[in-house]
């Protein structure tokens, strides 16, 4: 699926259908070169999960948890761009973190990927004439539920 972001309001929209769409479990694996957007959509997924305030970017902490009640279900926004080997995620506890939590996911290549889940929904976002263009791949268990219509 091809998706135009032409602008921020269009990063908000995506991100408050991957929002109400999202469950436990899911990974949003956000791929594509630095300043494609990524951490904007992630922030846009966190306030429409209903989350108040500042999303620092995990750039340099690598792991941002929010479980606060406000939130439908609890989130981890992870940036894998400073890891040097997938082995290093298991390290750091990922699995942890994930357990009974959503992820989203900015450089999920460094982490080995998750696309052989089938709770991930992949997109790559680049740049484009006008604002972003997406290119998403939502696995089986996103059936019925994909954010787009
Ligand atoms: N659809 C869009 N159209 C125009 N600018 C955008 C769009 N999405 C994000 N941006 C801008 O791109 C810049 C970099 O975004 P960011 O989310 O930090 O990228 P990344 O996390 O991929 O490095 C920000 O200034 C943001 O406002
Ligand atoms: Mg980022």
């Amino acid at each position: 699926m091809r998706l135009l972001l032409p602008d921020l309001e269009a990063m908000q929209v995506l991100g408050s259908a991957i929002a109400v769409a999202l469950q436990r479990g899911d990974v949003v694996a956000l791929s594509g070169g630095l300043g494609a957007g990524k951490t904007t959509l992630a922030r846009a997924v966190i306030a429409a999960l209903g989350h108040q305030g500042e999303v620092p970017s995990p750039s340099f902490s690598i792991i941002e948890t929010y479980d606060s009640d406000l939130l439908r279900i609890p989130l981890v926004h992870a940036d894998f761009y400073r890891l040097n080997h997938p082995r290093e995620a298991d390290e750091i506890g990922l699995d942890d973190y994930r357990d009974g939590a959503a992820l989203i996911a900015e450089w999920p290549e460094n982490a080995g990927g998750f696309a052989h889940e089938a709770a991930c929904l992949s997109i790559h976002l680049e740049t484009a004439d006008s604002g972003r263009i997406a290119i998403a791949q939502a696995g089986p268990d996103w059936l019925g539920r994909e954010p787009w219509t």
